[in-house]
């Protein structure tokens, strides 16, 4: 699946606990471009889109992404927290960052890291639509196919193994954000 080997992992990231390279950067690359391809069609030219970031996970994503859309857009950011500092879901959603924009006549797109337990989405995107959005859509880089979302979201970068995950934007306690590719622990 890989063009790097497991010793350069371990060698870069000076730590024996990377398991693999489960994305490799340039995997990534091309399906970030994909993606965006797909949302520049999807929008109308002259409607109003706003591309809001779940952070932290979702800044390398994001950061890349709207670069892959050609067309006009506003963006932010929100901080919605559903882990603490350990790898197992506490199940509640802080919002610790919250534009507080109504999105009225926008079309709102949330950009999340990964879908895992979907506490986050189950709870956001219902309290996003309260806001006014023209639409409201969300695009994923990873979904571990875990959870049922009604609706499911939109775009998917790749289903993702249920292992986890590492690198670009995702961290293990604070740790391994800045990864260019995604690895598992
Ligand atoms: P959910 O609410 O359970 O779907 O989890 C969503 C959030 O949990 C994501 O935005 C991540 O911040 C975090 N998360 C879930 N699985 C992983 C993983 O494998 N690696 C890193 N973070 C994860
Ligand atoms: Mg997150």
């Amino acid at each position: 699946m890989s063009a790097t080997a497991p010793e350069q992992v371990a060698h870069r990231v000076g730590a024996e606990s990377l398991r693999r390279v489960v994305f490799s950067e340039q995997e990534i690359a091309a399906r970030v471009r994909t993606l965006g391809e797909r949302i520049e069609a999807h929008y109308p030219d002259n409607e109003e889109l706003m591309v809001l970031g779940l952070l932290k996970g979702s800044f390398i994503f994001m950061a890349d992404l709207v670069r892959t859309i050609r067309r006009p857009l506003q963006l932010d950011f929100m901080v919605a927290s559903s882990y603490g500092t350990g790898s197992v879901s506490s199940g509640e959603v802080r919002l610790l960052y919250d534009p507080d924009t109504s999105f009225r006549d926008q079309h709102l797109l949330i950009v999340e890291d990964i879908i895992d337990s979907g506490t986050t989405l189950r709870t956001l995107v219902p309290a996003l639509r309260e806001r006014g959005a023209r639409s409201v859509e969300v695009c994923a880089l990873l979904h571990k196919r875990l959870a049922t979302l009604e609706p499911e979201v939109r775009w998917v970068g790749f289903d993702c193994p249920d292992e986890f995950v590492v690198g670009y934007g995702l961290d293990h306690a604070e740790d391994f954000r800045h990864l260019p590719f995604i690895g598992s622990l």
